[in-house]
């Protein structure tokens, strides 16, 4: 997965060409949060129940409801300026971000930065299945469901006849090992067989946004051109 790392919306149009080394500004200007709030928040927002994906000081990515995979609770507009507001260290936005107006909001929001998973799936380098890209093309908006709430880990993927069944089962109840008979190989068998029935095929509900598979080069370039073009225009409109 990719992290685009952008300079603060004022200075997008100075420093927008140089991506390797943009940095936006150390969030949580003014916020009054101390070295222990700051660590329990990090502790607390953890999706993945191990250790944070960056070390303290250097960053914080978020990962959010609508994300492809591993999910949280809450959503990317309600939970990007909380974390800014909370944490002392750069927040990196992820989950629902897949075009240039994505992108802006989530600067907007006090992001200094992008992760994004979902609309690289549908690249020309992506090493998944043909049947797995041909699913995302496939997708509308509401063609995402979350499976594993009840244990736990929540992954949000397509529906399918596997995802659909398990969550079914996780309604009625059905224990953890009832469960795994679901899940045991369905990566495997989405990613690499194109098992586009009973794979677990991870998508974000960006995966309506996904028309064509296109270059990673095309994606980016039209994400961040996007992203420039939609800060230029609100700072016209506004
Ligand atoms: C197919 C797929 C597999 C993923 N696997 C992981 C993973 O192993 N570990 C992880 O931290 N995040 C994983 N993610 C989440 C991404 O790193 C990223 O945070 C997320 O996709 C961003 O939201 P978006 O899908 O709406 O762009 C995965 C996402 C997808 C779509």
């Amino acid at each position: 997965m990719l992290d685009i790392r952008c300079p603060a919306p004022s200075g997008a149009a100075a420093g927008a060409e140089d991506l390797s080394t943009a940095r936006g500004p150390v969030p949580n200007g003014g916020s009054n949060v101390s070295e222990e709030q700051n660590s329990r928040l990090y502790n607390e927002n953890n999706d993945y129940g191990e250790r944070d994906y960056a070390p303290r000081k250097s960053g914080k990515k978020k990962k959010r409801k609508e994300s492809g995979g591993h999910v949280g609770e809450m959503t990317t507009m309600a939970l990007v300026p909380q974390v800014v507001d909370a944490v002392s260290v750069p927040v990196i936005a992820a989950g629902g971000i897949a075009d240039g107006r994505q992108l802006a909001a989530a600067l907007a929001l006090g992001a200094c930065g992008v992760q994004v998973g979902t609309c690289l799936l549908a690249s020309e380098e992506c090493p998944i299945h043909e049947n797995y890209k041909a699913a995302l093309l496939k997708a509308r908006d509401s063609d995402t469901i979350v499976t594993g709430r009840t244990g736990g880990a929540p992954v949000r993927v397509l529906k399918n006849r596997m995802s659909r069944e398990y969550v079914r089962q996780e309604k009625a109840g059905a224990d953890k090992m009832e469960l795994e008979k679901y899940t045991l190989g369905s990566l495997r068998r989405a990613v690499f067989e194109g098992d586009t029935v009973t794979g677990s095929l991870m998508a974000g509900q960006v995966a309506g946004m996904l028309h064509e598979v296109r270059p990673v080069a095309d994606i980016l370039n039209d994400l961040w051109e996007g992203g420039r073009q939609r800060i230029a225009a609100l700072n016209t409109e506004c």
